[in-house]
């Protein structure tokens, strides 16, 4: 559980910090009702990862779309809203406090919480892409044609078949998110990571890169190349908050701070606004 001393600690070196960057996952948006995945219910619990590759979908794209409609409706119909955890780093951004949110998740909910800086790691479930033209829909849009029978739904325009624009496992990242993360990670001073299990790669690899800061990356490029000898002294701040100990945690992150999103991010940035006299 976290104290009262990391809260302060965090909001000090927020205010103290000038390029800071979020990276967030799955366990920001728990307290808005939408299940994590490696949790005690997390959606890998019930479902199996391997039914999500990009192998699978294009093996049998109509019986992924039936495991979507499940999924989809779980997801979406639920209308979540952002929670505290996200309202909190939107603030932080209106302050200057924040350059942009790097997220892997696909609700959208940074959006709606007011960050206007906001680099989709892994896509965005709300928005379907055609895998023949690359034509972007609405998500609502597919799952109307699903719903209607139309098994897998196809592109209004070419025929060709849909996909939800969320990157799937064997999938690359998209290039501009990945770049552009590669960039904000190297010129960061501060990353503040949030509700991540930080086991997927590339994005757990952020963290890393932002505390060595201009260190080679090969493995972000997915070749295999021995790593510089690492100096974590000259790169940035890692502070992450999570519900639990990660991969990072003791290694990569300066510290933990250790509980719910939801409740410790208004707190530090309360803390930060009373440092910055609001
Ligand atoms: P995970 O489900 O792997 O990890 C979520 C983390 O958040 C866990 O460590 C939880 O303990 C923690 N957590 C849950 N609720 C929390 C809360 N209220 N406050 C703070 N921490 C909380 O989710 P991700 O790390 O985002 O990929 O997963 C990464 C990727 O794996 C996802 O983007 C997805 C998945 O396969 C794709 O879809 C490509």
């Amino acid at each position: 559980m976290y104290t009262e001393e990391e809260i302060k600690k965090a909001a000090k070196d927020i205010v103290g910090a000038e390029k800071i960057v979020a990276l967030t996952g799955a366990g920001i948006s728990t307290e808005s009702g939408i299940p994590d995945f490696r949790g005690t219910d997390g959606l890998w619990t019930k479902y199996d990862p391997d039914d999500f590759t990009y192998s699978k979908f294009l093996q049998d794209p109509a019986k992924y779309w039936k495991m979507s409609l499940e999924l989809g409706e779980l997801l979406l119909s639920l209308e979540p809203k952002p929670n505290l955890a996200h309202l909190a780093l939107a603030r932080l951004e209106e302050l200057g406090k924040l350059r942009c949110v790097i997220t892997q998740n696909v609700d959208g909910l940074h959006q709606v919480a007011g960050n206007t800086e906001v680099i989709e790691f892994h896509g965005n479930l709300r928005r379907v892409v055609c895998i023949a033209c690359g034509e972007r829909f609405p998500h609502d849009l597919a799952m109307e044609k699903a719903s209607n029978g139309e098994l897998p739904p196809r592109c209004d325009k070419c025929k060709g078949i849909l996909k939800p624009d969320a990157v799937l496992f064997e999938e690359p990242i998209p290039r501009y998110a990945l770049d552009r993360s590669l960039e904000e990670a190297r010129n960061c001073d501060l990353m503040i990571v949030v509700g991540t299990s930080a086991v997927v790669y590339p994005a757990a690899e952020l963290p890393r890169i932002a505390k060595e800061r201009d260190g080679y990356h090969a493995s972000f490029f997915g070749l295999y190349q021995p790593r510089r000898v690492m100096d974590y002294k000259k790169g940035a701040k890692v502070i992450e908050i999570n519900a639990e100990p990660t991969p990072l945690t003791g290694i990569v992150s300066d510290y933990l701070i250790e509980g719910k999103a939801g409740e410790i991010l208004p707190k530090i940035l309360k803390e930060v606004e009373r440092l910055l006299g609001f």
